[in-house]
């Protein structure tokens, strides 16, 4: 079977409006929260990115009855068919948010046999420690030999818990076992991103009994039994954040009506101190950007939300290689997150030093296409806004990463003019062949 690459060619200033898909991120923990329920619950806006597929794959492992519709974007779930407790270890592997069925599971089953979770590989250790350790401290019996979980829980019991760090996997985890045990369960020092608020929404709609305590604590009082519901998930800020981003690096003209700015407030201000022209609408909803022609170096550090996204750093990287002066970066989230990306960037041409968890970026230095490998979901973003502003033709491998995050992210940034397309990677043979020919002939 021939592979495909994405192929990238020098565009022209993005302009245009766009619609948003679903927070990835969201659905694919809400999808798993409806283990917790009994009957048929119905989703909206839900992204077909192959995580998503995934996910739904594993509801029917557990044999839950999954009906799509693509061309709404709604799926039909019912859960009163679940009679298995098992996810294969091929299935789990696939996400990283396969291991969020653990909670639900022991909630609303008692047992749970899954394998390790997969995701992105490269970002450096991802430990689930705060998920096992917190459910144990909650009654649950746990082992794992490396490999595979295997939990059983006679009883659940309400805790206080104290995260060590926001986390936001072990904030769903605990938060989805918490709302069907008896007593009240303290989260404290849980995550407060959207993508968790959204899952609160749906919880609450099924009638958890939730409070937010500030600054970051949940009590989650336990209830007996939750029932299905309809909800439809929140805009995904990552999408928004990627899709200005082209339009800033080309020079563009975007507006995103349904973005919300309150999700992305630090990523909107150093936009605008790149010297970017940031509107937002009513109530924050709806963002428009004017880019500038001379760009700014900015600096920032990746941290839990409302902090910068650790997921927007990558994309975020490319317009700083191509604002005038030096910018830093610091990576306080996945500590090796900055590399994988920054080392391809550098075969286009940038200039980056990397120290430890912090990049500094010598910007104004121009980029040109050449063959380069995406190893997670947001580099495959990042090269992709790089080959829009590089000379030349980018020919991007590691497309299973740009799909398993995003649905039909390419077709998106061709509605504004971009021109890139998949290809087999044939195509690219015969171009690294005509360069290599071309380098010769000087
Ligand atoms: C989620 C998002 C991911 C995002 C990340 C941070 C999903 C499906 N994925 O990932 O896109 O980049 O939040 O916003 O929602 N940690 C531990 N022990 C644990 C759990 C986490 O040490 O048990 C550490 C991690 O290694 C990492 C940090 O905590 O350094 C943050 O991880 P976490 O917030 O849990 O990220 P995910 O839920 O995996």
């Amino acid at each position: 079977m021939t592979s495909k690459l994405l192929r990238i060619e020098h565009s022209p200033k993005l302009k245009g409006e766009l619609s948003l898909h679903g927070a990835k991120n969201a659905a694919l923990v809400i999808l798993i929260s409806l283990v917790l329920t009994k009957g048929k619950s119905c989703l909206y806006n839900i992204p077909q990115s192959c995580d998503v597929k995934n996910i739904l794959l594993l509801l029917q492992q557990l044999g839950a009855l999954v009906t799509i519709n693509p061309a709404t974007n709604a799926v039909e779930i019912d859960t009163s068919t679940i009679d298995n407790t098992r996810v294969s270890a091929d299935l789990m592997q696939k996400t990283r948010a396969s291991v969020l069925v653990l909670g639900p599971l022991l909630a609303r089953y008692r047992s749970a046999e899954i394998a390790l979770p997969g995701g992105d590989a490269d970002l450096g250790p991802r430990p689930i420690n705060y998920h096992i350790h917190n459910l144990r401290k909650m009654g649950a019996d746990i082992s794992t030999d490396g490999t595979f979980i295997k939990g059983s829980a006679h009883q659940l019991h309400a805790h206080s818990i104290i995260l060590d760090y926001p986390s936001v996997g072990a904030t769903e985890n605990i938060l989805m076992a918490a709302t069907l045990t008896p007593g009240t369960t303290r989260i404290v020092n849980a995550a407060l991103e959207p993508e968790v608020f959204d899952l609160i929404a749906i919880l609450q709609k099924m009638g958890a009994s939730i409070t937010i305590q500030p600054p970051a604590t949940l009590l989650i009082e336990g209830v007996k039994e939750l029932k299905p519901v309809e909800h439809t998930i929140i805009p995904d800020r990552l999408e928004a954040g990627s899709l200005l981003l082209a339009a800033a690096i080309t020079g563009g003209h975007l507006t995103l009506p349904q973005a919300r700015a309150y999700d992305l407030e630090i990523f909107l201000m150093k936009l605008q101190e790149m010297g970017h022209n940031v509107t937002t609408g009513d109530n924050g909803i709806g963002i428009t950007l004017q880019a500038t022609n001379a760009p700014q170096a900015v600096s920032f550090k990746t941290g839990p939300f409302p902090g910068f996204p650790t997921d927007l750093q990558a994309p975020m990287m490319v317009a700083q290689c191509l604002a005038h002066g030096i910018s830093t970066i610091e990576e306080t989230v996945f500590e090796d997150r900055l590399a994988p990306h920054a080392r391809e960037l550098m075969k286009m041409g940038a200039r980056i030093d990397i120290a430890h968890n912090k990049a500094t970026i010598h910007g104004g230095l121009p980029l040109r296409g050449t063959m380069v490998h995406a190893t997670n979901i947001r580099a495959s973003c990042a090269l992709a806004l790089a080959g829009l502003a590089a000379e030349g033709v980018t020919y991007m491998s590691g497309l299973s990463h740009w799909t398993r995050g995003y649905q039909n992210l390419d077709e998106k940034l061709l509605q504004l003019g971009a021109k890139l397309s998949i290809v087999d990677d044939e195509h690219a043979v015969a171009y690294a062949d005509s360069s290599i020919a071309a380098e010769k002939s000087l």
